[in-house]
């Protein structure tokens, strides 16, 4: 039998924590013969409810489940976790300045990314799921320089998969056929969700659509603007759908992507398709042997030039904003 893999998932008591701890106990993120311990972490004042979503694991028996660990200690939370899916952070309320939110988050991530380059198992892959998610990873990585850059990244599978299910609606086919769809940049509305790479049943996409004027706009603004619809319609913000895309970004990154298949994933630019190096940058990745790759080579026609380098200009002003809380 495999060892138990130790995973953190941060803001555990939270919405998205609450549907994802189930699905990483039932094997959906790594695997149904790999047996898990979850390290749970939150804030105190949420430590009577992260104590309650303990209980409902215990009495869930998951069979893969080998271990909670349920806490408000960093160091305790971090200490020998293989998976960190940070998942805690300061929501933007009323009244708020976009500055505000960045400092108080900046601050959790440069603190805990302390925690995870002393107390994580090595090679520790890491993923940011908490806003802004990208330039959260970021500090995190700029704060933790004995992390290799390449294990910290941040969901944008999310909205790849949101694209997926347009197209999947729009054409009337099952999603799995839909493939190779791009989220580029940042995991916000200036985020660019590319089909013109993607198939259906290896048939181009734009040619199944027959309608460029949907593609080019109504279709990138739904994906673009989706997490405020939900918000919308539920009076909270996405969270099955943020657990379950959590989940495939890890078991793709740990596990591998299927031959032929890409996945986007916000993973630290080295300039790729000229967009800026050195920020956290959603790209398209092949994964294997636990390693991402950048599809290098993809035409990028001049519409989409113009989207790659927005949200680059964005995520460029948003690492300027934090290093400017953090001084
Ligand atoms: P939530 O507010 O329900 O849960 C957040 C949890 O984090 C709370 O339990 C809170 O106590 C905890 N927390 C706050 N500070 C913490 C700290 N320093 N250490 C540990 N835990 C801490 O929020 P929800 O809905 O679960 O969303 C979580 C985050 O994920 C938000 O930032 C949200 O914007 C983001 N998000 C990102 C998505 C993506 O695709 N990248 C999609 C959906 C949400």
């Amino acid at each position: 039998a495999k060892e138990p893999v130790r995973v953190l998932v941060t803001g555990a008591a939270g919405q998205i924590g609450y549907a994802l701890v189930p699905m990483i106990a039932r094997g959906i993120m790594l695997g149904a013969d790999q047996p898990v311990i979850l390290h749970m972490l939150d804030i105190p004042p949420a430590a009577e409810a992260l104590n309650g979503v303990k209980m409902e694991l215990v009495d869930a028996a998951f069979p893969l489940l080998k271990g909670v660990v349920a806490t408000t200690d960093v160091v305790e939370a971090c200490t020998g976790v293989s998976v960190a899916v940070m998942v805690g952070g300061f929501p933007r309320k009323e009244g708020m300045e976009r500055k505000d939110v960045m400092s108080k988050n900046v601050s959790i991530y440069k603190s805990q990314s302390s925690a995870l380059e002393q107390h994580a198992a090595p090679n520790c892959k890491v993923l940011v799921v908490a806003n802004p998610a990208n330039t959260n990873a970021l500090i995190l990585k700029e704060f933790a320089p004995s992390i290799p850059a390449k294990n910290i990244t941040c969901l944008t599978r999310l909205d790849h998969n949101r694209a997926l299910g347009q197209i999947s609606e729009r054409l009337n086919v099952q999603v799995s056929d839909v493939k190779n769809v791009i989220i580029w940049g940042n995991h916000s509305s200036t985020q660019y969700p590319d089909v013109n790479h993607a198939t259906v049943g290896g048939k181009p996409v734009r040619e199944l659509v027959k309608d460029d004027e949907w593609l080019n706009g109504e279709f990138i603004t739904t994906v673009q603007q989706r997490g405020a619809a939900i918000i919308k319609a539920r009076k909270f913000s996405s969270a099955l759908s943020a657990a379950s895309a959590a989940c495939d970004h890890i078991r793709d990154w740990v596990l591998g992507t299927p031959e032929g298949t890409w996945v986007s994933m916000g993973v630290y630019s080295d300039g790729s398709y000229n967009v800026p190096a050195g920020v956290i940058y959603s790209f398209p990745v092949t994964c294997k042997n636990g390693e991402w790759t950048i599809v290098q080579g993809l035409a990028i026609d001049e519409f989409s030039r113009k989207k790659l380098d927005l949200t680059g200009v964005e995520l460029t002003e948003e690492k300027e904003l934090a290093y400017s809380c953090l001084s």
